[in-house]
């Protein structure tokens, strides 16, 4: 219901904007004639085309003619100027050598011909209105004779305001476009930014191989012409003679109406609007009177949630980011995302920052966003990307975060191509992988255990880790990232399918919830994936997993092979015996334990804190079986009950129940 109502209001909001004002005759017949076109007496629709001058054999000199869309174009009002494309099709057949006189596109506040417009005066003017502001039309003329000195070579194109005499022309000598050959030629006319541009190509609608011929200085024809101009053509002959013909004829004009169209509109649309508003706030009020429960889309302003959570960020102001980042200029860009864009910026104290940009359509909503701010905002941890702001104006959503000089993780791991292996050049070590693994899992172990709230981060992929100078990686990207409260035990998990696909649980897809146990089991893929630098896989259903990465790394496990599984970059060089079998020990110990995180039932992974233990040589890794387990339904993680719901409770994130179809 109410978003019937919404839909309606935005179809009349649609139905107001702004309107184009279009036509298109891809050929023209007899019946044109009167229904949508205006011909002067002598002009005629003859072989699909408009005869602008005509061709009744014999009676062929000193014509002129004009021919007319049917409705007048508003060209401008009090606030502005309009804009529009036109393309059409001439044909100039002369008859006489050179022939004569041309045929010209003009916009004008008259329909009638001039008297005495035959001949030099091309059907725009004749000898009295001349240079006159009674002429009232602009011409774009297409001249094939040259009628006086002051006229251009025969060949030429040339724009008119109230006169013969051309403002601007272009000879057409050096260019592919001959008007005399007899053969069609295409013709785009813009006027946009008060600037009329001309193209032109040789043949019937060839737009792609249009040569600019003509673009005029700025014109604001408010000046010259009236509000309402007809569109069209107008053609002359003399003694030398052609026949002026169009082919073809399209318009697309920006309407910007009439004052009474305005006034019709807003008297009628305006109360509309309010009303069915009305409505909508009536019904929305009812139904949250009825129910406690809060809407999921009744949000309250993004900033009262933002600053209404204990340990807001600093609100930046837009202007400030926009200065920082250059303007979110193509140079400052660090990486792109399904989410948006990041940037890098300089604050004025020189302070370095990452700006993040959600964009408009991307699939963070507010929803994440605010999640992101007021989770990320209250956590202090140096494995956690700091976030050191946020800013919503003008429907831009920013997150300002500290800047990670070595940018994220997955660039080190993947094949990449050629220009980003320019880039990132460098080959993580083992040392270093493994300093990234400790980051990761003590981040992990904060965020589940250490700190105030228990929070699931719910997308933890190479992609989100970032390596600060020294390499020590921060885990970032806290879009879909909850916070459960810690009291409560059994409130684990949060109902929502969410996160990329090779790293999320075999029994996500079952159970559809997020719990400690599968931030685990993305952190196990993540383990292999930075030993193995090769991507987790495409997986996007529990029984497909023969593609990925767990499943590739259990069964060399089991054949007694996991080492092979090493990143060659970092297991080539073997030269010193007692050094290799240290690190094949070391590695060994670190890919079990990944396996382990990726046992597919989720009661026998191991906690964050037994993985941090088994990294810092406290205890030995977690017994693996040889065989990867099937998946057996039902899994109970240890930390999800049934029966109890797992919407979050109080703070910040109530709003957010349940999302589908991420
Ligand atoms: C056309 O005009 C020219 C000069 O104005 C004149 O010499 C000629 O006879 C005219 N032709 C016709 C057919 O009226
Ligand atoms: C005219 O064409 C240009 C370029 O193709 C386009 O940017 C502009 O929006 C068009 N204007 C109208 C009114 O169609
Ligand atoms: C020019 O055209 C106008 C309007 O058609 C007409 O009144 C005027 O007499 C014409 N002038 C000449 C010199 O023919
Ligand atoms: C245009 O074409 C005509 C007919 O083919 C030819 O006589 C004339 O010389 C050409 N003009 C130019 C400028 O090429
Ligand atoms: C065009 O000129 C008119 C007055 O002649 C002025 O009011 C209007 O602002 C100008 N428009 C533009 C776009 O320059
Ligand atoms: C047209 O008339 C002019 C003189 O009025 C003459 O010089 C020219 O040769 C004539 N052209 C043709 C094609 O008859």
């Amino acid at each position: 219901m109410k978003y019937q109502l919404l839909s309606i209001i935005f179809t009349i909001i649609a139905l107001t904007k702004v309107n184009s004002f279009y036509f298109n005759f891809p050929t023209f017949q007899q019946s044109d004639r009167s229904t949508k076109l205006l011909l002067s007496k002598f002009a005629n629709i003859y072989k699909d085309a408009i005869q602008v001058t005509p061709d009744n054999r014999g009676e062929i000199e000193n014509y002129s003619g004009r021919a007319f869309y049917i409705k007048p174009y508003t060209l401008w009002n009090k606030n502005k100027l309009s804009s529009f494309n036109t393309t059409f099709v001439l044909n100039i057949s002369p008859q006489t050598s050179p022939g004569g006189e041309g045929i010209a596109f003009i916009l004008a506040s008259d329909t009638s011909l001039p008297e005495n417009s035959a001949g030099e005066w091309l059907g725009i003017v004749n000898a009295s209105t001349n240079g006159t502001s009674r002429a009232g039309i602009l011409a774009v003329e297409f001249d094939t004779r040259q009628s006086s000195t002051k006229d251009g070579p025969h060949n030429h194109v040339g724009i008119n305001i109230n006169s013969i005499a051309s403002i601007v022309q272009a000879s057409l000598d050096n260019t592919k476009v001959n008007l005399s050959s007899g053969i069609h030629v295409t013709v785009r006319i813009q006027y946009f930014n008060d600037v009329i541009s001309v193209f032109a190509s040789m043949g019937d609608y060839l737009l792609d191989s249009m040569e600019t011929i003509l673009v005029s200085p700025p014109l604001n024809l408010s000046s010259y012409l009236r509000q309402e101009v007809y569109v069209g053509f107008s053609a002359s002959t003399s003694n030398y003679t052609e026949l002026n013909c169009v082919t073809r004829w399209e318009f697309n004009g920006v309407d910007i109406g009439s004052k009474g169209k305005l006034l019709w509109i807003i008297w009628i649309i305006i109360p509309l609007v309010i009303l069915i508003g009305g409505f909508v706030f009536l019904f929305l009020y009812c139904r949250r009177k009825r129910s406690d429960e809060v809407q999921e889309d009744a949000y309250p302003r993004i900033e009262d949630q933002i600053q209404h959570s204990s340990m807001a960020p600093k609100k930046y102001q837009l202007k400030e980011l926009v200065k920082a980042t250059n303007g979110f200029s193509h140079q400052n860009k660090l990486g792109q995302g399904g989410f948006g864009t990041v940037y890098k910026g300089i604050l004025g104290n020189n302070k370095e920052i990452a700006v993040k940009r959600v964009s408009k359509d991307s699939r963070q909503g507010k929803q994440e966003f605010i999640a992101e701010v007021t989770t990320i905002g209250s956590l202090h941890h140096k494995n956690l990307v700091k976030l050191i702001g946020w800013c919503y104006e003008k429907k831009e959503l920013l997150i300002v975060y500290e800047f990670m000089p070595n940018g994220s993780l997955d660039k080190y791991l993947f094949n990449q191509s050629r220009e980003l292996e320019l880039h990132y050049s460098k080959v993580l070590d083992w040392k270093t992988r493994n300093g990234v693994i400790r980051d990761v899992a003590q981040a992990l172990d904060y965020l589940h255990d250490g700190c105030e709230k228990k929070v699931l981060h719910r997308d933890i992929k190479a992609s989100n880790i970032m390596l600060d100078f020294d390499y020590v990686a921060k885990l970032g990207d806290f879009g879909l990232a909850r916070t459960i409260q810690k009291r409560n035990e059994t409130h684990h998990s949060t109902k929502e399918i969410a996160g990329t696909p090779g790293y999320m649980a075999p029994e996500t897809f079952l159970t559809g919830r997020a719990t400690v146990e599968t931030d685990v089991y993305a952190f196990g893929v993540l383990v292999l994936e930075v030993i193995c630098g090769k991507r987790p896989g495409n997986v996007y259903a529990q029984d497909d997993y023969k593609n990925s990465i767990v499943y590739w790394v259990w069964e060399l496990y089991g054949n007694g092979k996991i080492v092979s599984v090493v990143d060659k970059r970092i297991s080539g060089k073997g030269d010193d015996e007692d050094e290799r079998v240290k690190f094949e020990e070391e590695v060994e110990i670190v890919l079990i334990l990944g396996l382990a995180c990726c046992h597919p039932n989720p009661n026998k992974r191991p906690s964050m804190k037994t993985v941090l233990m088994v990294l810092n040589g406290e205890a030995s890794p977690p017994m693996v079986p040889i065989e990867r387990p099937a998946f057996v339904w039902p899994a109970m993680p240890s930390s999800f009950k049934e029966g109890e719901d797992s919407s979050l409770i109080n703070g910040t994130l109530t709003p957010f129940t349940e999302l589908s179809g991420r």
